[in-house]
């Protein structure tokens, strides 16, 4: 954020996987076409930022893969973390701290353990503040109207998220991918550089609540299904 003289002209948050990347087109043309024109007209004074459900280090893995830029900021772990991203990573520790006032990650595995449906998701994918499952919807529904209660009772505030119809992610209030762009916003906002141009991109459920920030505009990519 530094990089740029005052507030920048655009700030573009862009969802990973079946957003920016397309795990179908092994040549990348959008992406690259994406790429040159970021390049050419927006790097010099707009802000690129990834959001993410893959931790750092799975995000760090994709690019090794896929033709991905460098991006100001990394929001990862379905916004449990916000790194900056120049010369080298930084975490953001205020953030870190933040989701940590109510929150006890014993607990929510403890409490959540007590409902069988609950499959976790492998360890590589489960982080100081995410912890992640595979459920069916319909048990998905049920567990979301309990869940906080029983948690809130033991001091623990969560936040819920389902996405593509099999992964529950169970994180700190006020965290998820909408929770950690309305704190930069009012960080960029606080250091005087708020942009009035903000595009959010998403396509699954860990993005819909990007959808709800009032100053962005979005695009929800969808895909097509052909029957036949
Ligand atoms: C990513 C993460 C996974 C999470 C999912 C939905 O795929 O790896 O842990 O459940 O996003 O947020
Ligand atoms: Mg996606």
């Amino acid at each position: 954020m530094d990089r740029l003289d005052g507030p920048p002209r655009l700030i573009l948050v862009a969802d990973l996987d079946c957003t920016l990347v397309d795990h179908d087109d092994p040549e990348n043309t959008h992406l690259l076409r994406f790429n040159a024109l970021w390049e050419a007209h927006y790097r010099h004074d707009s802000l690129l930022v990834y959001s993410t459900g893959r931790s750092m280090r799975s995000y760090l893995s994709l690019r090794n893969k896929k033709p991905l830029l460098t991006p100001d900021i990394a929001i990862t772990s379905v916004g449990s973390e916000i790194a900056y991203c120049g010369e080298s990573i930084v975490f953001d520790d205020v953030w870190v701290a933040r989701l940590s006032e109510m929150w006890n990650r014993d607990i929510v595995v403890e409490e959540t353990s007590k409902f069988s449906q609950l499959e976790p998701q492998p360890k590589r994918s489960q982080e100081q503040h995410k912890v992640s499952f595979y459920v069916e919807r319909e048990h998905a529904v049920e567990i979301m109207k309990v869940l906080p209660g029983i948690l809130m009772e033991r001091g623990v505030d969560v936040k819920m998220v389902y996405s593509n119809d099999y992964a529950f992610d169970v994180l700190p209030g006020g965290s998820g991918k909408g929770g950690a762009l309305t704190y930069l916003l009012e960080k960029l906002e606080n250091e005087g550089e708020q942009s009035s141009n903000i595009l959010v991109c998403g396509d699954s459920g860990n993005d819909a609540e990007l959808f709800n920030i009032s100053q962005a505009y979005g695009v929800m990519v969808s895909f097509l299904l052909f029957f036949f």
